[in-house]
């Protein structure tokens, strides 16, 4: 007899992660390992070999920090999509060997849709715009009419991806984003009341979608004219926050909603916090923000998707368990309050 806990795998980029959620879909900190390059970008067969060689650790880690079995799995979620293929492939590959082997239902799920969820069990929010940043999205999403809308996202790079090659530009190796927040705190710390005279960069809001690479051009200019790199980092992520900011404000104005809530590695970046908490409170909603551990790719957040959507009737079969690297956020029905 299987057990009622749900097993997720996370395999869309850097991070290979096994979460857990039990049998009222209560969320459980994942198991977690991710690839960092020290040079360069990400490879996608790097990072393939990367998740096969630590996966079966990662496994063992979950249950023995969880003391289950494998008999108390009683479902397997898996990232579908979006993602690299090559990533994709090793997560579905694990997921299809562990239902098969333990007899359990295998349920493929959209990544994306899995950081709105995770965000909402965690923070209580129920009807949220969501702003979802990370290294290779950047989207405000809001549910309407039984999806997950796209209202608006960006048209070249994703906003995580903009910090990590601006930091890549200047010897920081990935990820950027974390030493850019840090590099942009000493500058505060240095400047108390600093200015942006000397430091404007373009701006990124086009229409209700976004774009970062002329921010990110721009501001490789300023460092190579002699502006402090640290004072850049500080303008860099004013700018690009305050854009993110900008389209989720739109978005609030648009559907009407009263909560916004944030999502994806960005997630993590005190400064948006902050920037979020401040123009929800000038406009009577609130702003989320679940635990860092849960902003940044993790399996919990697989595993509670696959728990709503095998509450709400849905399985993949093997034959219709392939990836999908282009899946938008949109094509999931939900089904699920
Ligand atoms: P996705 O597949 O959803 O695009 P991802 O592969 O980019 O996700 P995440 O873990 O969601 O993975 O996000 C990683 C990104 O988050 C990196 O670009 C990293 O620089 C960025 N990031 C992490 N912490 C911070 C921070 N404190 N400030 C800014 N950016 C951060
Ligand atoms: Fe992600």
């Amino acid at each position: 007899m299987a057990g009622d806990w749900v097993l997720g795998i996370e395999s869309t980029a850097h991070t290979f992660s096994f979460g857990l959620v039990d049998a009222n879909g209560k969320a459980r900190p994942s198991s977690s390992d991710t690839l960092r390059p020290t040079q360069g970008g990400i490879h996608p067969r790097e990072a393939a070999d990367h998740h096969v060689e630590f996966s079966s650790a990662l496994l063992k880690n979950i249950l023995e920090d969880n003391d289950l079995q494998s008999s108390d799995i009683g479902a397997i979620a898996y990232s579908q999509g979006p993602g690299m293929g090559a990533c994709l492939r090793t997560g579905a590959a694990a997921a299809r060997s562990i239902s098969t082997h333990l007899n359990i239902p295998l349920i493929g799920v959209n990544h994306c849709v899995a950081h709105i969820e995770i965000g909402r069990e965690q923070c209580g929010c129920d009807d949220p715009v969501l702003l979802y940043v990370s290294g290779g999205n950047t989207q405000v999403i809001a549910r309407l009419d039984g999806r997950y809308r796209v209202l608006g996202e960006t048209l070249d790079i994703g906003i995580g991806n903009m910090l990590d090659k601006f930091a890549r530009n200047h010897g920081i190796p990935f990820p950027g984003g974390p030493v850019i927040e840090k590099r942009a705190l000493s500058w505060l710390e240095s400047n108390p009341n600093p200015s942006l005279d000397g430091l404007e960069l373009p701006y990124a809001v086009h229409g209700m979608d976004l774009a970062f690479s002329g921010l990110m051009s721009a501001a490789n200019k300023l460092v190579r004219e002699g502006k402090p790199f640290e004072a850049v980092c500080w303008s860099l992520q004013e700018h690009a926050f305050a854009a993110c900011i900008e389209v989720a404000e739109r978005a609030l104005a648009h559907t009407g909603k009263t909560e916004v809530l944030l999502g994806g590695g960005v997630a993590c970046n005190q400064r948006l916090r902050d920037m979020s908490t401040i123009m929800c409170e000038e406009r009577e909603a609130s702003s989320h923000c679940p635990p860092r551990m849960y902003c940044i790719d993790n399996g919990t957040m697989i595993a509670r998707l696959g728990w709503l959507e095998i509450k709400h009737g849905r399985s993949t079969s093997l034959g219709q368990s392939g990836i999908d690297q282009e899946m938008r956020t949109d094509q999931t029905p939900v089904s699920w309050p």
